[in-house]
């Protein structure tokens, strides 16, 4: 078993009949997916929403059971990956592009556990680009003020295109190598009028479960 899946797999333990949950996105949340289309199959009995298209496809065909969010008001656990995480629990997200949808399930959930393979733990957050999803109206503005933080930004592409998230929104990959203070940063981001969201999640995980190669688990 891979590290990321020893992760995956050790965070849906916490999953427990009846609960609201919230499925991540990326190749880590891939695992934890997969685990629970498994003991759903045997009788596990839950809901949950999805935070992007591929996460809800994969959802679906293990027969994982959708709500709407005009169903409910709060989920019980979110299980997400990270880009980056530090041992305070600060994250960066969103190197697959879903860090609005994420941070919106994951604040809406009573506990985010992050799960992770050992590589993404770092003593401080800044080396892997920060994602920021901006509105594609005026983006070379946004991106100018984006550099203005200290940062080289980088329009995501797709092939010859630029990408677009699932919002319809484009994603400004920033390299800033070192994040002194992340809550400045996400303040100053937050300042910039074509910015969506940024991918930092600050006081939103509330335990990160960590696979190592060796087989072994570090809780966070
Ligand atoms: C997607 C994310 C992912 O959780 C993050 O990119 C980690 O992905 P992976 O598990 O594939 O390494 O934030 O927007």
């Amino acid at each position: 078993m891979n590290a990321k899946q020893l992760a995956a797999e050790a965070a849906v333990e916490y999953v427990q009949e009846g609960m609201k949950v919230g499925l991540g996105t990326g190749s880590t949340a891939y695992w934890a997916i997969r685990k629970l289309g498994e003991r759903v199959a045997e009788g596990l009995n839950i809901t949950a929403v999805a935070t992007s298209r591929a996460s809800e496809q994969q959802a679906r065909e293990l027969g994982i059971p959708l709500v709407s969010f005009g169903e409910i008001d709060r989920l019980d656990v979110t299980i997400d990956g990270a880009d980056e995480l530090d041992g305070d629990l600060q994250l960066i997200k969103g190197g697959g592009g879903a860090l609005l949808r994420e941070k919106i399930v994951a604040k809406g959930s009573d506990r985010m556990i992050v799960i992770a393979d050992e590589t993404k733990v770092v003593r401080t957050l800044g080396k892997f680009p920060l994602p920021v999803e901006i509105v594609p109206f005026a983006w070379e503005w946004t991106v100018a003020d984006l550099a203005k933080l200290g940062c080289v930004p980088e329009l995501r592409r797709d092939g010859a295109n630029l990408y677009k998230s699932d919002n319809g929104n484009y994603i400004a990959d920033c390299r800033f190598e070192i994040i002194t203070s992340a809550p400045e940063l996400a303040l100053a981001l937050h300042s910039i009028p074509g910015v969506v969201e940024h991918g930092l999640f600050l006081g939103i995980a509330d335990m990160a479960i960590v696979g190592k190669n060796d087989g072994s688990l570090e809780v966070i």
